[in-house]
């Protein structure tokens, strides 16, 4: 059994397409446990760039078997664009499961999500505008409609009809109209296209790990956006903590060896919420444009700071990260000099831990240490030994700091660039 975890420690995109395919090289499966298309995982092959935000990074190459389990929300229609765009790049999908009791996001979801989070005024989120929220709570409040039923025209019926009536007052306030015939018309579409994905992916899961397999599970967004560890309410609808691989894919919590959590060299958060070392004006945009930090997803420009080490500990600790992948090293080549956040200033009184409850870290003025930069070097590298003794001593710094090993460092969007330290697969 070798089953590895792999998570976001901060706001998402931190790197986890790029990494995730670089340990696709080993694994026999891989899975996405949380989320659905408000993710985008980015894998750079040759000159091409490919952004996958459900079907795991795996697909691409041909002889890992892929899962979206149940912790997963599927919009149909998006499903169906994400296979047509791998199928324009002749890579098969045929061995993608997605599980059955996947709930669907309907365009009522879409909806909801989009004007709902206009009304919040100073408590907008900034969504990706996917439905996930509202696909969530559907799911919760028992009402949701699950890709099985897609197979069962008289469960479809009845079950559509009955949330199109409790969404109907809720969409008429909002000023928007959902066409129940329309919405009918696409799943009817859509459910023979899908149908040969379905299947029992918690079933699958168990085969594959009781096979011995090294298996890799895909986490979606970031620790820091965790509904239940997050920085509520800016944060997602799922559990991003590792601890939802196991729900979300129907395997028994004993069986994950280890979590890999993955980390960007300085921090950026698409949306709304605190942000204590966020960075205005030049420096902040520096680092936009060398690390091209605009959403893969919306294309929203992200915001930009400084590693904020008291949160990365924090994620460490709550998720039980056990090694660090270290993505976009080469985006601090020039920088001089680097900071890193290693305590808050709260109202004269210094903090050395994330202050809870979080909603504090509007408030928190961050406390800097500054390490040498280097002037270039780290861009490319593909050995430890390479990179210039500043960041050597910049990965040094983080991994005593948070108390968790860097076993994988990566130094630019393509597979090639990069390096493991040691063996991420138990
Ligand atoms: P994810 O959501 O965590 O998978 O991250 P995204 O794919 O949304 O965003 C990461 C971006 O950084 C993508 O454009 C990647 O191609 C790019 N990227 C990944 N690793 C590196 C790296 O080490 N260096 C640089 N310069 N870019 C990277
Ligand atoms: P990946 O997997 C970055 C953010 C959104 C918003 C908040 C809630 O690519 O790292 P949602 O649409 O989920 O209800 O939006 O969460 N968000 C992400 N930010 N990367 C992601 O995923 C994200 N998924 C959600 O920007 O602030
Ligand atoms: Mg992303």
């Amino acid at each position: 059994m070798s089953v590895v975890a792999m998570i976001g420690a901060q706001w998402g995109d931190e790197g986890k397409g790029k990494i995730a395919d670089v340990l696709s090289r080993e694994a026999a499966a891989m899975a996405r446990f949380n989320g659905g298309n408000n993710a985008g995982h980015t894998v750079v092959v040759g000159e091409t760039k490919i952004v996958l935000r459900l079907v795991p990074v795996g697909i691409l190459r041909p002889d890992v078997r892929c899962y979206v389990g149940r912790g997963c929300v599927v919009n149909p229609a998006y499903l169906l664009e994400e296979l047509g765009r791998l199928r324009d790049l002749d890579v098969s999908a045929d061995n993608l499961t997605v599980d059955w009791h996947c709930h669907l996001i309907l365009p009522y979801h879409i909806e909801l999500d989009k004007a709902g989070d206009e009304t919040l005024g100073r408590w907008r989120l900034g969504t990706t505008g996917r439905g996930i929220g509202p696909c969530y709570a559907d799911k919760a409040s028992r009402l949701g409609l699950r890709l099985a039923d897609l197979f069962d025209e008289k469960r479809l019926t009845e079950r559509l009809g009955a949330l199109a009536d409790r969404h109907a007052p809720t969409l008429k306030a909002l000023g928007v109209d959902v066409d129940e015939k329309e919405v009918m018309a696409g799943l009817k579409e859509a459910a023979p296209k899908l149908e040969r994905y379905a299947g029992d992916v918690a079933a699958a899961m168990r085969e594959e790990v009781a096979g011995g397999e090294k298996v890799l599970l895909e986490g979606a967004h970031g620790l820091l956006l965790d509904l239940n560890y997050g920085t509520y309410p800016f944060v997602t609808s799922s559990t991003v903590h590792a601890g939802g691989a196991a729900a979300g894919l129907g395997l028994p919590c004993g069986f994950v060896d280890r979590i890999l959590g993955v980390v960007k060299a300085y921090q950026t958060r698409v949306g709304e919420g605190p942000f204590p070392t966020e960075l205005e004006d030049e420096p902040g945009e520096r680092l936009r444009q060398h690390g091209n930090e605009y959403g893969s997803t919306t294309g929203r420009p992200r915001r930009c700071g400084w590693l904020d080490l008291v949160l990365l500990k924090y994620s460490v600790e709550v998720a039980g990260v056990d090694l660090i992948a270290l993505n976009k090293l080469d985006v601090l080549d020039g920088v001089e000099p680097v900071k890193v956040c290693v305590a808050y200033e709260l109202d004269g009184e210094r903090l050395e831990r994330a202050p809870a409850p979080f909603d504090y870290l509007e408030k928190v003025k961050p406390v800097y240490e500054e390490l040498p930069g280097w002037p270039d070097g780290a861009s490319g590298a593909t050995s430890y030994g390479a990179l210039p003794a500043a960041a050597k001593g910049y990965v040094d710094f983080i991994e005593d700091f948070v108390g968790a090993e860097v076993a994988l460092v990566s130094t630019g969007p393509s597979r090639e660039e990069g390096f493991m330290r040691r063996e991420i697969f138990p």
